[in-house]
């Protein structure tokens, strides 16, 4: 079992976006998991699923409950061929899990002490973080195998880029960063030279770029990955790139 975290300390970048179409991708190959991190919901809303979790995260984080207990059979449309495509939904119990986190005993491995049980179940997890540096978000990292950033190309972006580098520097186990430009709009000059600069200049930026697009903004209307509407999009092809690329490093 694979773990994916995707994260990024910026707001609004594009991680539950890149979340749900690489769980999408991810299912073509496996069964998957994707945990709605984050309060907000995003992620269990894109997926179909009632914002409830069974019990609250603090039965899941003690242990009372497992993952199996909690993850629901998510509502995106299934392609021929592929994989069931679980969701841990995110509910208001969310609210105390920074202080739980902070409270429990080996507060950084929580989370991967609760994903120990789904190794059988699934063949990859994909972690919807939220934003910011929060210890959710240590725990996240802690688990991952790889973590997936998304960067849109703005001066802020990079300033995120540079905090994920450190968190994950911080950690015990630090997992490979994928980083990828996100929301890159052509016609923009500083859009284009972003795509032309960044990857040379940062390691960890790979070559792939999920454009601008409003078929992203219709995955809310959807509940849908890209894939199921638009199959043929550039955004689609670039979400399959950015899987095989995180396939391998995983
Ligand atoms: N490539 C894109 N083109 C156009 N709109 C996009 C693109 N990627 C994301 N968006 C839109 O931008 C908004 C933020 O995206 P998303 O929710 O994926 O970001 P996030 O990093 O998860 O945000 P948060 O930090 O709030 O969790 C959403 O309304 C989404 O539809
Ligand atoms: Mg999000």
């Amino acid at each position: 079992m694979k773990v994916i975290a995707v994260y990024s300390t910026k707001g609004g970048a594009g991680k539950t976006s890149a979340a749900v179409n690489l769980a999408s991708e991810a299912s073509k190959s496996g069964a998957v998991l994707l945990w709605d991190l984050d309060a907000q919901g995003a992620s269990t809303y894109l997926a179909g699923v009632k914002p409830k979790l069974k019990g609250g995260v603090a039965k899941l984080l003690k242990g009372s409950n497992s993952i199996s207990d909690v993850a629901r059979k998510s509502a995106f449309p299934r392609a021929d061929g592929s994989h069931r495509i679980d969701v841990v939904p995110a509910d208001d119990s969310y609210r105390e899990l920074e202080l739980m986190l902070d409270a429990a005993k080996g507060s950084r491995r929580r989370l991967q002490k609760v994903l120990k049980d789904a190794s059988g179940t699934y063949d990859t997890v994909i972690l919807d973080c939220p934003p910011g540096a929060s210890l959710v978000a240590e725990n996240a990292v802690r688990s991952a195998d790889v973590i997936v950033t998304p960067v849109p190309p703005a001066a802020l972006s990079l300033r995120s880029l540079e905090q994920v580098r450190d968190i994950v520097a911080d950690s015990a186990k630090p997992a490979p960063i994928l980083a990828f430009l996100s929301m890159v709009d052509r016609r923009k000059l500083t859009h284009r030279r972003a795509v032309e600069d960044l990857p040379a200049e940062h390691s960890e930026i790979v070559d792939v770029v999920v454009p601008a697009s409003v078929v992203v903004e219709r995955m809310g209307a959807e509940r849908a990955p890209v894939a199921a509407f638009a199959p043929r999009h550039q955004v689609t092809e670039a979400y399959t790139q950015l899987w095989k690329l995180v396939a391998q490093h995983a």
